[in-house]
């Protein structure tokens, strides 16, 4: 099979930076040529300029044994101190770092001096419960300031964190608190979602029990935060209130140094197989890029900005751009636990509108589904405040990105398109604001001391103007160090594949233009081979969500008859495309729209036109569960849907 993969849409766009946002951007220009000359002195100053270290590190990169990496290894620091302390010692104290907003409506700002007190006091509760150097905590709790202070009570003490979902079943919780062996379980009776108490530690005492297999034998306690007062059940020995504990521990605790390779978090991915994957970080390497890029890409001044990023802390974008990035830079941030449209589909735009957030960073999952509400819902709102804004998590297609351009940053804020992965722990491939003229679907180009290529299944270059497979060809600072108790797993699924040359592989197919932009084209597994033709799920999409009728798209390569695979697509309409229009003959409508658009080649075999997609919890669309569908096959395994019932709509609509 060849990797070349064909590209089709053409897009030719372009918006520069204004001259404001120019001489005031943190990016430089010269950060490329920099990078370029001497990568590994270019993180070794990045490490040293963005954080605070206890025993400075002589050596930069030890790749002797590829490819597990060591990054500044005789170096020492402390991850919380670098996010807390060294804020309020600096003066800054009084600044607000966390603008949580509770989905009720309650309120609250947390200073940096109040977080720190907060954090050190947990860390004395943990100290007391037994947590020290490398245990395992896992924490499992709503968006709320708790959440953060766990995890960085946990790094201050050189533990690790594993942050499950709060929206993950009894079962998930049970086989990664297993894999990981937590001591500890940090919980809440529930949080807020879509208007109701949403129950949390009813799974946690599932989870522990005796599921067939015996009574979870690791967690010692469980810390439980009062957010909700639902009644909850009681294990005596073992649950612990936050209240009880957390006010009345010392708030004095002096932060000791560890060793930069000192692992600092598990983060459970999903897997082709059934086993939880535990992506595993470490902290000084983790920390330099994940600061750096959070000043960089989204243009962070701490002193003004009011930075959003809309992820849950139980994905990598939360932990990377809630918790560490920046809490590490002393930025202001709003927190919220909610639902986008819980109590009213306008619940964003107006925290945007309280808080003037300036650097809003989320989906296009999330971008859709508003586009899908209709305009009218944001400009109810003053979002005037917004400089710059950011996507990540799947390519945004070019509808998506004018429409976020427009209707959310007024046609002046930059949009930065970010590319990365939870095994890459910070953004990769992103442009930069202020610096790139950017194109409405481009991830663009590498950051500053990041080297990519795409290349073909022999990993050579395949040249600008062509797709092929995206690899990641030196290490870098906040790669994934491992997978949790598994070094074959790691080497195999991430090495195997370019083993003479050293390259990472994402997973991801891509296309170089003509400029040698980066285009992400999708998971190469979803990639579709039509006549020997092999097109890209993202294209095609891209091309629907283009219709003036269409929300949402996702696209499958079903078998066929005649040409080994056919585009079968599954479509959501706009509400506001009903209301003023009949849905007959759409889809013949939609399938020519397509052909003309990128070619008869991509047209699709069957339209179906559906209310929702399957997406994940995280929001990203399970082609797999479609090509079931398309290829008229039993639907496979739904349980990391977010909603599990969607998959059975979806086959009785295509019925
Ligand atoms: C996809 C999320 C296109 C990609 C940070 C990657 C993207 C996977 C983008 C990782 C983007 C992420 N454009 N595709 N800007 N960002 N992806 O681990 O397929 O949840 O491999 O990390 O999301 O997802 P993860």
């Amino acid at each position: 099979m060849s990797s070349q993969i064909d590209h089709l849409l053409n897009e030719t766009r372009q918006f520069a930076p204004s001259a404001e946002f120019a001489d005031n951007a943190i990016a430089t220009r010269e950060m490329y040529a920099e990078a370029k000359a001497d990568r590994e002195a270019f993180w070794a100053d990045q490490a040293r300029e963005l954080l605070t270290w206890s025993t400075p590190f002589t050596q930069v990169l030890d790749w002797s044994n590829p490819p597990f990496a060591k990054w500044f290894a005789d170096g020492k620091l402390n991850v919380a101190y670098n996010c807390l302390d060294r804020h309020v010692e600096a003066g800054n104290g009084d600044r607000v770092a966390l603008y949580f907003e509770g989905e009720p409506g309650d309120s609250r700002a947390v200073t940096y001096a109040e977080l720190t007190d907060e954090v050190k006091r947990l860390s004395n509760v943990l100290i007391d419960l037994g947590v020290g150097q490398g245990d395992r905590v896992a924490i499992y709790l709503p968006m709320i300031p708790e959440a953060i202070a766990s995890m960085l009570a946990v790094a201050r003490l050189g533990a690790i964190h594993s942050v499950i979902f709060g929206g993950f079943s009894a079962d998930s919780l049970r086989s990664r608190i297993d894999d990981a062996g937590a001591k500890v379980v940090i919980t809440a009776d529930g949080g807020y979602r879509k208007g109701r108490v949403s129950p949390l530690k009813p799974a946690v005492d599932q989870a522990l029990s005796d599921r067939g297999d015996g009574e979870q034998a690791t967690v010692e306690k469980v810390i439980v935060v009062n957010r909700c007062g639902n009644d909850v059940d009681w294990v005596e020995g073992r649950d612990v209130w936050w209240n009880d504990l957390v006010p009345a521990a010392s708030n004095e605790h002096v932060a000791q140094g560890f060793e930069a390779e000192n692992p600092l978090f598990i983060l459970y991915t999903s897997g082709t197989t059934g086993n939880p994957k535990g992506i595993l970080h470490t902290s000084g390497g983790y920390l330099t890029q994940a600061t750096y890029s959070n000043r960089v890409v989204h243009d962070l001044h701490p002193e003004s900005d009011v930075f959003w990023c809309t992820a849950d802390i139980g994905w990598i974008t939360g932990h990377t751009y809630v918790t560490y990035g920046p809490l590490s830079n002393g930025a202001t941030q709003v927190l919220y636990e909610g639902t986008p449209d819980s109590p009213h589909p306008g619940r964003w735009w107006e925290l945007v509108q309280k808080y003037g957030v300036t650097v809003l960073y989320t989906a296009p999952t999330a971008i859709r589904s508003f586009m899908k509400m209709g305009r009218e819902v944001p400009e109810q709102f003053d979002l005037s405040s917004l400089r710059l804004l950011g996507s990540v998590g799947e390519p945004i297609n070019p509808e998506a990105w004018m429409w976020y351009r427009h209707v959310i940053g007024g046609d002046t804020a930059p949009i930065v398109d970010t590319w990365w992965q939870t095994e890459t722990g910070a953004i990769m491939i992103s442009a930069l604001p202020g610096i790139t003229e950017t194109k409405p679907g481009s991830a663009q180009v590498a950051l500053p001391g990041i080297s990519i290529d795409v290349v073909d299944e022999k990993g050579n270059d395949v040249g600008d103007g062509n797709g092929g497979l995206l690899v990641i060809t030196e290490p870098w600072p906040s790669m994934l160090r491992g997978i949790w108790g598994d070094p074959d797993r790691f080497v195999e699924t991430y090495w195997k594949m370019f083993q003479d040359k050293g390259f990472y592989f994402a997973g991801d197919g891509a296309r170089l233009d003509d400029d040698g932009d980066v285009w992400l084209l999708g998971r190469v597994d979803d990639v579709m081979n039509v006549s020997g033709h092999r097109l890209s799920t993202a294209e095609i999409e891209s091309a629907l969500v283009g219709n003036e009728a269409v929300a949402e798209a996702a696209v499958v390569g079903a078998s066929d008859e005649t040409t080994g695979q056919a585009v079968v697509a599954f479509v959501i309409i706009k509400e506001s495309y009903l209301k003023a229009h009949k849905a007959d003959g759409l889809a013949q409508t939609l399938r020519l729209w397509v052909g003309e658009q990128i070619g008869p080649i991509a047209r699709p075999r069957d339209i179906y036109i559906v209310g929702e997609l399957p997406k994940t919890r995280s929001g990203k669309i399970m082609r797999r569960l479609l090509r079931d569908v398309a290829e008229g096959r039993e639907v496979g395994d739904t349980t990391t849907l977010a909603d599990t019932a969607v998959m059975s709509t979806i086959s009785r609509q295509v019925k």
